[in-house]
């Protein structure tokens, strides 16, 4: 098996994988960072959304071996202690339903608000409509993510 040394959450990670492992496996089941969910496996849910690069993007068809020097980011390494502006916002809007989707959703988010600090509620719908919710909990996630650009 190649052996991979990823940048996860600001720390050199080795693991040993077949190459055209997605990501999102070596972060479910070599690394136990379980936030990172699997939804459809083929890149149209947002629910396995992670950050490489500051960019949110979806690590369910990602192979490791595509991956280099770059820096992935999980829900897990999103803020030291859970309370990113988002988190928060999540937290006052009371968010989720069954919440699966949901690591995914707040990390698009992050990397929208990023580029985007103060968005309006138009913007904000654009940039979420790639991340499916089953509970359709949709309103809610537009309000805090305006909620948590305010912060
Ligand atoms: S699980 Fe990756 S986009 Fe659905
Ligand atoms: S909260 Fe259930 S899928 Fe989004």
């Amino acid at each position: 098996m190649p052996a991979y040394t990823l940048s996860i959450n600001g720390k050199p990670t080795k693991v040993d994988v077949a190459a055209d492992t997605p990501l999102l496996w070596v972060l479910r089941d070599n690394l136990k960072l379980v936030g990172t969910k699997f939804g459809c496996g083929i890149g149209q849910c947002g629910a396995c959304t992670v950050h490489l690069n500051g960019n949110a993007v979806r690590s369910c068809n990602m192979p490791v071996s595509s991956l280099g020097a770059a820096k992935i980011t999980t829900i897990e390494g999103l803020s030291e202690k859970g309370d990113h502006p988002l988190q928060q916002a999540w937290e006052e809007v009371d968010v989720p339903q069954c919440g699966y989707c949901q690591a995914g959703q707040i990390m698009t988010a992050a990397a929208f608000l990023k580029k985007n600090p103060n968005p309006t509620l138009d913007e904000i719908e654009t940039a979420m409509n790639g991340n499916l919710c089953r509970c359709a909990a949709y309103h809610r996630i537009r309000e805090a993510v305006k909620v948590a650009s305010k912060k």
